[in-house]
C-alpha cells in the first residue's frame, strides 16, 4: 500500500518556544489514523502545517511523495481539510457556500458539489440558509467542502466536537465509507479517545508537542492487565522479561503485566515448566481509554 502522508522528524518553534518536538508518523491509502491528544498539546499545530498554513522550522512533510515545501501546489491538489472548525458563511445559502469553494478550484464540478452534499446526506438542505443548520448539519457541510475534490488525504481536526451520540455514529459511518469505499487517507484529530476508537485503524497519541505512541488501534483493544499470583513472583517476572519480552511489575502479592490475552496459557505453561507453583491468574480488559490516560498521565 502507498503512503498517502509522511510525517518525518518534524519540529516547530513559535516564539522561541518549540511546540512540537520531532513528530513522526505516515498514513496509507485506506487508513484512519486518529490523532489523539490533551487540548494544547499540539494537534492543531501539525494539522496546520501539513496543509500548509505555516511552515515546519525542521523535518520533512511529504503527500502523495510531494514535499509540501519544494512542491506546495501539487501536494496540495490531493487534500481536504477542515482545520479548527468548518468554514462557513451563515448568511449564504448550502449550495451557495460550496458553490463559491468550487468556483475557486477549476477541478470541481456542478456534479462533484452534488455528489458531496448526498454523500454527507445534506443534499435536501442545499437550499436552505447555513445559519438555519444544526451544528452536526455544519459539520456534514465541512465534510463536503473537503471531499468536493475528491482528495486522496482528508484531514479533520476534531470534527466530532460538539456532535451528540447520534451525531458521532453517523460520523464514523461516514468516514469508513471514505476509507474503505474511496480509499482516501483519513487524518483525524480529537481529545477524546472515546470518540474515535471506533473509527480509526492506528492512533498516534501526542503530548506536549511528542509522540508518546504510534499504536494499532485492534492490537490496544486486545491488550489486556494480566494478574498473577505465584510462589516465586520476582522468578516470574525475569521469565516474563527473558522468555516472552513482556514488562511486568509486582504490586502487592501479585505479578501485573499488559499485554496480548491469547498467549496466556502458553505463559501459564512455561511458568509451570520452570518449576513454579501457579496459585491465581485472571486477567481484566482495559478500554482504549484506560490506556490512553494511563499513556498521557505518566
Ligand atoms: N501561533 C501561536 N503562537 C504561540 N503559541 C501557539 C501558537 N499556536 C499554538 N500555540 C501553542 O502551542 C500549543 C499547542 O497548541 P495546539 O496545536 O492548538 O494544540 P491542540 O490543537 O492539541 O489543542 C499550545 O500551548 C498553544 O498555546
Ligand atoms: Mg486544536
Amino acid at each position: 500500500m502507498e503512503e498517502v502522508l509522511l510525517l518525518d522528524n518534524v519540529h516547530k518553534t513559535i516564539n522561541g518556544r518549540e511546540i512540537i518536538k520531532g513528530i513522526s508518523f505516515s498514513i496509507k491509502a485506506g487508513e484512519v489514523l486518529g490523532f489523539l491528544g490533551p487540548n494544547g498539546s499540539g494537534k492543531s499545530t501539525t494539522l496546520r502545517m501539513i496543509v500548509g498554513l505555516s511552515k515546519p522550522t525542521e523535518g520533512q512533510i511529504k503527500i502523495c511523495g510531494n514535499s509540501i515545501v519544494k512542491n506546495y501546489v501539487k501536494a496540495m491538489s490531493n487534500v481536504g481539510c477542515i482545520i479548527e472548525g468548518p468554514d462557513l458563511y451563515n448568511y449564504m445559502t448550502g449550495w451557495d457556500n460550496l458553490e463559491m469553494l468550487a468556483v475557486m478550484n477549476k477541478n470541481i464540478s456542478k456534479q462533484d458539489i452534488i455528489s458531496a452534499a448526498t454523500i454527507v446526506g445534506m443534499e435536501k438542505h442545499l437550499k436552505e440558509k447555513v445559519g438555519t443548520y444544526s451544528l452536526g448539519m455544519k459539520q456534514r457541510m465541512g465534510v463536503a467542502q473537503a471531499i468536493m475534490n475528491k482528495p486522496r488525504l482528508l484531514i479533520l481536526d476534531e470534527p466530532t466536537n460538539g456532535l451528540d451520540p447520534s451525531g458521532i455514529n453517523e460520523f464514523r459511518n461516514l468516514i469508513n465509507r471514505f476509507a474503505k469505499e474511496e480509499n482516501m487517507a483519513v487524518l483525524i484529530s480529537s481529545h477524546l479517545m472515546s470518540e474515535i476508537e471506533l473509527i480509526c485503524d492506528n492512533v498516534s497519541i501526542i503530548k506536549n508537542g511528542a509522540i508518546l505512541k504510534n499504536a494499532v488501534v485492534k492490537e490496544l483493544l486486545n491488550s489486556q492487565e494480566v494478574f498473577w499470583i505465584l510462589d516465586d513472583n520476582k522468578k516470574a517476572m525475569d521469565i516474563l522479561n527473558e522468555s516472552w519480552g513482556i514488562n511486568s511489575k509486582i504490586d502487592g502479592d501479585k505479578l501485573v503485566a499488559s499485554m496480548d490475552k491469547s498467549i496466556i496459557s502458553e505463559i501459564n505453561a512455561s511458568f509451570i515448566r520452570e518449576g513454579l507453583k501457579l496459585k491465581f491468574v485472571d486477567n481484566r480488559h482495559k478500554t482504549l481509554e484506560d490506556l490512553f490516560l494511563n499513556i498521557t498521565e505518566n
